[in-house]
């Protein structure tokens, strides 16, 4: 018998986990469940026997691999797949795959609702603004993107986009102005959306310099993962932009820094939550269950990641 393991230091939404074990109890798999583990001995012990394992933004480095000797699969339930040592994964002979595009609405409506938090002063009372006439510029035009283009068109906002994978072509759909340039995005964008993958590419990308260039007022969200800002830089553009605003769905490092010093234009989510909705944590969690039985049953590597 298959053996699965569900493996969620942050769990997901009861509905949702009755549903995975539910398909994958169906397909006649045995299902296992490590919840809000508190180290990663748990961890290591848990995966021992398992031939596959859902997971979220759980660590799943060599070592995880090392210790899980029957593991033929593993699925991110959720889209980036930074917590996953590729490398050794392929080395291996595991598969690793994403549920791409399953919780992008409940990112993409976070990140609007963060827009709206920053522009009326985090809720404190005071004069604020609104983004109706503003400028948006989207940063990473995947799933999540292109959502937050759409509901910000709702909103009465301009867009502006810029994604180096997506070619102009594979925008047109969505009536924005897709510039040239990463320059060009920040010079255009009152508030700009980071969507961007953390990678050798995109690490520290987001710059003292590149913020900068954005105009009078500014915000910058970030739904998307932590790595890709400078934070030497960051924390440059607080000091010397007091009109500048930065709003987080995961802590910089230097969080303690910044908090309590930016009143109203600096804040973060004490815990990342972009997809923390029973409907994301469904799609996902019923997306992943449902891979893993294709791949076992059948074969399929649909949303592999790794090569
Ligand atoms: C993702 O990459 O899918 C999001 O960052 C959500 O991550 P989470 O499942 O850890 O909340």
């Amino acid at each position: 018998m298959k053996k699965v393991l569900i493996a969620t230091e942050k769990p997901f939404a009861p509905a949702a986990v009755n549903q995975m074990v539910g398909i994958l109890e169906q397909a006649g798999y045995q299902v296992q469940r490590l919840e809000k583990y508190a180290s990663k001995a748990e961890l290591l012990d848990a995966v021992k026997d398992v031939n596959a394992m859902i997971v979220r933004s759980d660590i799943v480095d060599r070592e995880v691999l090392d210790a899980a000797k029957e593991l033929k699969v593993v699925v991110r339930a959720g889209s980036g797949f930074d917590n996953f040592d590729l490398v050794a994964c392929t080395e291996k002979g595991m598969v690793a795959m994403n549920t791409p595009g399953q919780n992008s609405n409940a990112v993409a409506e976070l990140s609007i609702g963060m827009m709206i938090f920053m522009a009326r002063g985090n809720f404190k009372g005071g004069s604020g603004s609104e983004l109706k006439g503003k400028t948006i510029g989207v940063y990473g035009c995947g799933n999540i993107g292109r959502r937050v283009a759409k509901i910000a068109q709702g909103l009465g906002m301009k867009v502006v986009a810029l994604d180096p994978c997506i070619t102009k072509v594979s925008m047109e759909p969505y009536d924005v102005k897709v510039v040239q340039s990463v320059d060009e995005l920040f010079s255009a964008s009152d508030f700009l959306s980071l969507h961007i993958p953390a990678n050798e590419k995109t690490r520290k990308s987001v710059s003292f310099d590149l913020m900068n260039k954005m105009p009078k007022g500014a915000t910058v969200i970030n739904t998307a993962r932590k790595e890709v800002i400078d934070e030497e830089g960051l924390k440059k553009m607080l000091e010397e932009r007091p009109d500048f605003k930065y709003i987080s769905d995961i802590a910089p490092s230097c969080h303690d820094e910044l908090a309590g010093k930016f009143d109203l234009r600096y804040y973060s989510t004490p815990k990342k939550q972009g997809a923390e909705t029973s409907e994301a944590n469904v799609n996902a969690g019923v997306a992943a269950a449902e891979q893993i039985v294709a791949f076992f049953e059948s074969g399929d590597q649909t949303y592999r990641v790794n090569k």
